[in-house]
């Protein structure tokens, strides 16, 4: 029933997660994620695909509180312990989440692939989407870029121990704290930036806020080493669809092609973009770097322009 007015946040709006009303005080915000392991080490991997599962309902300000494993597993070729080992690593960020795991479903399938679907719950009157961005709001990113394309480089043997090791701590880390910061302090929208990378959800927002959006290249975080990869050709094809998808809504101003790639990056769990009041931005970033140590104040939010996205 599309229609029906107790969902407050449907199919229409290209939303992080779909929000229906229960009753004036509750809402439950409910979302479904699975990926292809971007890592070889199983309990990592369930680690990063359930911290990326979560992340949805926290992008709108949501509590999780019980999931369901959703699993593809190609039983005749792999081991079931490494099932089993993905299991765990999810579990344990279930745990830290005090997320309820509560049932899942399992195929055989040719390839190996793993998520969750999350139920959370939130104050209908205090949902946050990815709509409510307005001129003058400051922008915060948490979490820094470019995890393709170091994802990328580590399936092509070229990155070291401590990168890789520091790309499954980014990757695994929780957006809670986030979005407990971001329900103390009030924000006016949020996304998390996932497969679209940076400038595919920023597009996203200013179209469904009705605004255009200013980013100052230099202010924008960037994983340490990941454009010495992008010079060397590590781009995932993300990237390039990505790009062909959204360059005609922005404007890269002077921006240097490898940094637009950078921009143009899936994530995979990463951070959140939360366009904040001016005021407040300052107390945000503050209590976001706590958290999350790269997190920056990467743009503003203009009235309405010919491009939806402005580099500068
Ligand atoms: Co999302
Ligand atoms: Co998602
Ligand atoms: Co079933």
């Amino acid at each position: 029933m599309q229609d029906d007015p107790n969902l407050i946040v449907g199919l229409d709006r290209a939303d992080d997660a779909g929000v229906y009303r229960l009753n004036d005080d509750l809402a439950i915000v409910q979302t479904v994620d699975f990926i292809a392991p971007v890592v070889d080490d199983p309990y990592s991997f369930g680690m990063i695909a359930a911290a990326n599962a979560l992340s949805d309902v926290y992008a709108m300000g949501g509590k999780p509180i019980t999931a369901m494993n959703v699993v593809c597993f190609p039983s005749e070729k792999m081991d079931i312990s490494i099932l089993t080992r993905i299991l765990s690593g999810a579990l344990s960020k279930l745990t830290e989440a005090d997320v309820t795991l509560v049932g899942g479903h399992s195929l055989k399938n040719e390839e190996l692939k793993y998520g969750l679907s999350v139920t959370g719950i939130i104050n209908p009157q205090k949902v946050i989407t990815n709509s409510g961005a307005k001129p003058g709001d400051k922008l915060i990113l948490t979490k820094p870029l470019g995890i393709g394309i170091i994802s990328t480089a580590i399936k092509a043997g070229l990155v070291d121990n401590n990168t890789e090791l520091g790309l499954i701590e980014q990757m695994a880390q929780l957006n809670r704290e986030a979005a407990d910061i971001m329900v103390l302090l009030g924000v006016n929208a949020c996304t998390d930036i996932t497969g679209f990378g940076l400038i595919g959800h920023a597009c996203k927002m200013a179209e469904n806020s009705g605004i255009s959006i200013q980013l100052s290249v230099d202010k924008i975080p960037l994983i340490d080493k990941v454009l010495q990869f992008v010079s060397m050709g590590l781009v995932p094809l993300g990237a390039c669809s990505n790009r062909e998808f959204y360059s005609s809504q922005v404007n890269a101003g002077g921006t240097e092609e490898e940094l637009m790639d950078v921009f143009f990056d899936p994530q995979t769990s990463g951070g959140l973009l939360i366009a904040v009041p001016p005021q407040k931005a300052d107390e945000m970033l503050d209590r976001m770097k706590q958290t999350y140590k790269k997190a920056a104040i990467i743009g503003q939010v203009l009235k309405k322009e010919g491009s939806r996205l402005i580099f500068r």
